[in-house]
């Protein structure tokens, strides 16, 4: 196969088609990128996950997340292993899957800091993207459209009313702030939370699941994604 620089890709220019999901938190964007995932039949990526696994692991070893030569020195000693499993991500640290811990209360604490580290996310970049090296993937996140696959043309950004997220966040049992958790992902430097001037905004708040992945079907198509023949949404 021809590597990256003998085709002349740009970088973030994805293998195979990807379709690039962000969002804040509780907008919906997860439980639409499973769905439309599942219509085009490929792999769905929560790169959240990935995030959420590290700072589980920091966090059952009790690192202090500010002493950033102990985090850095804590991550590289870290096995981080992704695999896209019957279509879906899987991740191990050190052989471990973090399972429901992922999103116990000490995580949704501490993974936003986490996740504000240029250093971590520079290292995570080449794991996101080898994701979509041997097939197609719709992938979610904070910065999918913008830093992972800014070269992709399928991208969108999911939205709602803040009263309706936290609302949503609340029925899913989880009790962290939706306003802080927002000031820290759009405020941070390191490849913020914003939408990419090329994503399609849809803000889900008086949108049923289907009407959301139903309008992400048409823009797919129109953008030319090659969306399997006679897939629709029940
Ligand atoms: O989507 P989530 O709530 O599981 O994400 C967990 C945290 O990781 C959240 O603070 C945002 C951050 N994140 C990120 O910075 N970039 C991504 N691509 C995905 C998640």
């Amino acid at each position: 196969m021809q590597s990256r620089s003998e085709r002349n890709a740009p970088e973030g220019a994805p293998q195979h088609p990807v379709v690039a999901i962000d969002g804040p938190s509780a907008s919906g964007k997860s439980t639409v990128a499973k769905a439309l995932a599942q219509v085009l039949g490929i792999a769905y990526c929560n790169s959240g996950l990935v995030y959420r696994a590290i700072t589980w692991s920091l966090v059952r070893k009790g690192l202090e997340l500010d002493r950033e030569s102990a985090f850095k020195t804590a991550v590289r000693q870290m096995k981080i292993e992704c695999r896209i499993d019957e279509n879906e991500l899987h991740v191990q640290v050190d052989g471990k899957e973090p399972g429901e811990e992922v999103r116990s209360p000490a995580v949704n604490a501490a993974v936003s800091r986490v996740a504000a580290s240029s250093w971590l996310r520079e290292r995570l970049l080449p794991v996101f993207r080898r994701l979509a090296e041997d097939r197609s993937l719709v992938m979610e996140g904070r910065d999918i459209g913008t830093a992972v696959f800014p070269a992709t043309r399928f991208k969108f950004y999911v939205d709602a009313d803040p009263k309706i997220r936290e609302q949503r966040r609340q029925n899913q049992g989880e009790t962290d702030s939706i306003e802080e958790r927002d000031w820290e992902d759009r405020s941070r430097e390191a490849a913020p939370l914003r939408r990419a001037a090329d994503a399609v905004l849809l803000d889900s708040s008086e949108m049923t699941v289907e009407e959301v992945v139903r309008r992400m079907l048409d823009e797919l198509r129109k953008r030319g994604f090659p969306v399997p023949e006679g897939a629709s949404v029940p």
